[in-house]
């Protein structure tokens, strides 16, 4: 019974595979790895312990797994320019967790910006669990970023340990550079959750905060940053003892297959960041100008809608569920988000969509135009869901490989 199970199980991930080559994937915080890294996420490292530090290990058996840390280690410093690196994180949740650990005291305080403004919801979670009071970042909702001259009010008046800058909905770069005086002033720390933009800012486009002035940078790599899903956290060096100790003790087991897959897609980005970054910014760009002409409303058309990998469509009135159904239908994958305006977060009126995987099956601008002209024809109710399944599908035949890396190889294909 349980062989047959397990058939069932295999089969399902099968036609996972077949239904996902077929669809268009514009949720914004996926991406796709390359064949390298697929082949070490399946490796023997995927079933072994590395506890304790870099070439002092607790457990045995190591050698080859502290080369290949060594070798993890200096190639982001060098792609990030940074003094230390934490790969231990195993999500970007829990790079977040790792630094309010380090770096806060229970009863101290944080500010970020709230979900409804596009923080992420591990902003208030970590500091639940850290035991520190969250103040709202202000949101200049015209601008969709972060009201600097409010901002400068509440952290001289709240002097919060962290200001964390950074967001899940993020359009522009946000303004480190400005509030890095303010934070001075009382001797606060400076963060940036990277999640979403790692890729962009290994690409060398959006921007540099560790150069603007953050002294912690925590992200995923698995967004814009086309790695295995993870965390990772950058800093300068007088945080790093404070980091790695708090990174162990949250840990433990920071499965080592994954931290291979990173040092792989680290030499991905040393190779070929820039121009994938670059073309994301372009293809993100061309989605919302294309999707403006069709009559839909992406947020900020006077400020050139983006310069990330994210484009956010205001649907109307708690709007984006039921159109993120009828995409998906269309298969098209992308998710609702609620807008800063929404009476809570569960309204969603909002729609995100982000093109850095489809940019990595190659696609450039004029395919953007393609993908504007079915949602639109989809949310304007021009074309049956099912007239544009079919062309959904015709088109995705074409982009099937993976780009931006040694070896082009099928994006959705299962071994076996
Ligand atoms: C700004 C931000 N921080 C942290 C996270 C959490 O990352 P992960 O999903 O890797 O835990 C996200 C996820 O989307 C995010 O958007």
């Amino acid at each position: 019974m349980y062989g047959k199970m397990l058939d069932e199980i295999l089969e399902y991930v099968r036609r996972h595979h077949e239904y996902r080559s077929r669809c268009l994937n514009l949720i914004a915080s996926e991406n796709v790895t390359s064949p390298q890294v697929r082949r070490v996420l399946s490796s023997d490292l995927g079933h072994r312990y590395a506890i304790g530090f870099l070439y002092t290990r607790i457990y045995r058996g190591c050698r080859f797994i502290d080369s290949i840390e060594e070798l993890t280690g200096y190639l982001a410093r060098t792609l990030f320019k940074v003094d230390h690196v934490n790969y231990i994180p195993i999500s970007g949740t829990v790079a977040n967790l790792i630094m309010f650990n380090a770096l806060t005291s229970p009863g101290d305080s944080v500010a970020a910006l709230s979900v409804l403004d596009g923080g992420h919801s591990s902003f208030r979670e970590c500091s639940r669990v850290r035991g520190v009071a969250m103040t709202p970042l202000p949101l200049d909702q015209k601008e969709y970023n972060i009201d600097v001259g409010e901002a400068e009010k509440l952290i001289r008046r709240v002097r919060p340990k962290i200001v964390l800058l950074g967001a899940s909905d993020i359009l522009f770069p946000h303004p480190v550079k400005e509030l890095r005086s303010v934070v001075d002033e009382y001797g606060g720390i400076l963060a940036y959750d990277a999640a979403h933009v790692l890729g962009l800012i290994a690409g060398g486009v959006f921007q540099d905060p560790l150069r603007e002035g953050a002294e912690v940078v925590t992200g995923s790599t698995h967004k814009t940053f086309f790695g295995p899903q993870g965390g990772i956290i950058l800093c300068r060096r007088r945080y790093s003892t404070a980091i790695d100790h708090s990174a162990w003790q949250m840990v433990n087991n920071h499965h080592i297959h994954r931290v291979a897959g990173l040092a792989i897609t680290l030499c991905e980005f040393l190779a070929f960041g820039n121009e994938y970054a670059r073309q994301v910014v372009k293809n993100a760009k061309a989605l919302a100008e294309n999707l403006y002409d069709k009559g839909l409303k992406p947020l900020c058309p006077d400020k050139g809608f983006t310069e990330s990998h994210q484009v956010i469509l205001d649907i109307g009135d708690g709007g984006g569920v039921e159109a993120s159904l009828k995409l998906e239908a269309a298969n098209i994958i992308a998710n609702p988000m609620p807008l800063p305006w929404d009476q809570g977060e569960e309204k969603c009126s909002g729609l995100r969509l982000g093109v850095q995987e489809v940019t990595r099956l190659g696609m450039s601008e004029g395919d953007m135009e393609f993908i504007a002209e079915r949602i639109a024809a989809v949310l304007l109710g021009k074309e049956s869901v099912e007239e544009a399944r079919s062309k959904v599908s015709e088109f995705m035949e074409n982009y099937q490989m993976i780009h931006y890396c040694f070896d082009n190889a099928e994006a959705y294909g299962f071994p076996g």
